[in-house]
């Protein structure tokens, strides 16, 4: 049984048009709930947008970026690097509203920014302009995540949440079980019995799941008894965090902390 509330909503106009529902979810998320959109993306699209991004990760180098207005979208990799904030292995894949691309990322999960920016008591649109300013201290941006099976991992950590976001919420893009993408691990967080709830064993492909990001939460090392590891097959889980990131150098809000550190 699980003792954490999940609520599924199947009809998303629901929260767009109601102020009452709008509470209700934000008292669910603030009292640790977690909410669960059902097949608010497509699914087609999102197995062509991770078609696309394999063939961008495996013949192109990845770079680094800082989040600023005006970024490129680009690919990075992330090997238990010692200058992340939080401990992690995963290809990351990061795209900005203000550039254009070949899948038009953008419009495959805008839906998910609006409800987002709804429940943060934010307008629709906020951080999602086309023309930001210089002086923005905040900017959407789609981070694509891929944890490759036997090496992709990220520590507990808590995120900022405040004025800029109540969630970063999760997109669903892979599925989970024998025989399917990934068996084991993934992104997680607590039940009220400190017991690990999964992410993709309570949702499926297509599905937004927000919570309270500032709450425990991280990604289980994805398929550890695998024997054959490597970051160039693309077999593992993807999943996309749809983030309001402060730029670089902005003291706005805090960092990340990473949980397990020491
Ligand atoms: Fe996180």
């Amino acid at each position: 049984m699980l003792i954490k509330n999940i609520s599924y909503v199947k009809n998303v106009k629901k929260i767009l048009q109601s102020h009452f529902e709008v509470s209700k979810y934000q008292d669910e998320i603030k009292n640790g709930g977690i909410i669960v959109i059902q097949n608010l993306f497509d699914k087609k699209k999102i197995n062509q947008l991770k078609k696309y991004l394999i063939e961008i990760g495996k013949n192109s180098l990845p770079e680094y970026h800082p989040v600023k207005v005006g970024a490129p979208n680009h690919h990075r990799l992330v090997n238990n690097d010692p200058r992340s904030i939080v401990q992690c292995a995963f290809h990351q894949f990061s795209f900005y509203r203000w550039n254009q691309d070949l899948m038009d990322v953008f419009s495959i999960f805008e839906k998910g920014f609006w409800i987002k920016n709804i429940l943060s008591n934010r307008n629709k649109n906020d951080f999602l302009k086309i023309n930001p300013d210089l002086k923005d201290d905040f900017v959407a941006r789609v981070s694509i995540q891929f944890y490759p099976s036997g090496i992709g991992y990220l520590n507990e950590h808590s995120d900022p949440v405040g004025e800029h976001q109540i969630s970063a919420p999760l997109v669903i893009m892979s599925d989970k079980g024998p025989k399917k993408d990934f068996s084991t691990g993934g992104s997680y967080f607590y039940g009220k019995n400190k017991k690990k709830i999964f992410v993709e064993d309570i949702a499926k492909v297509g599905d937004l799941v927000i919570y309270d990001s500032s709450l425990p939460h991280g990604v289980e090392l994805v398929d550890k008894k695998i024997k054959n590891k490597n970051w160039i097959d693309f077999k593992g889980r993807w999943t996309a965090v749809l983030a309001t990131n402060k730029v670089d150098g902005s003291k706005s809000t805090r960092n990340s902390i990473d949980l397990q550190k020491k």
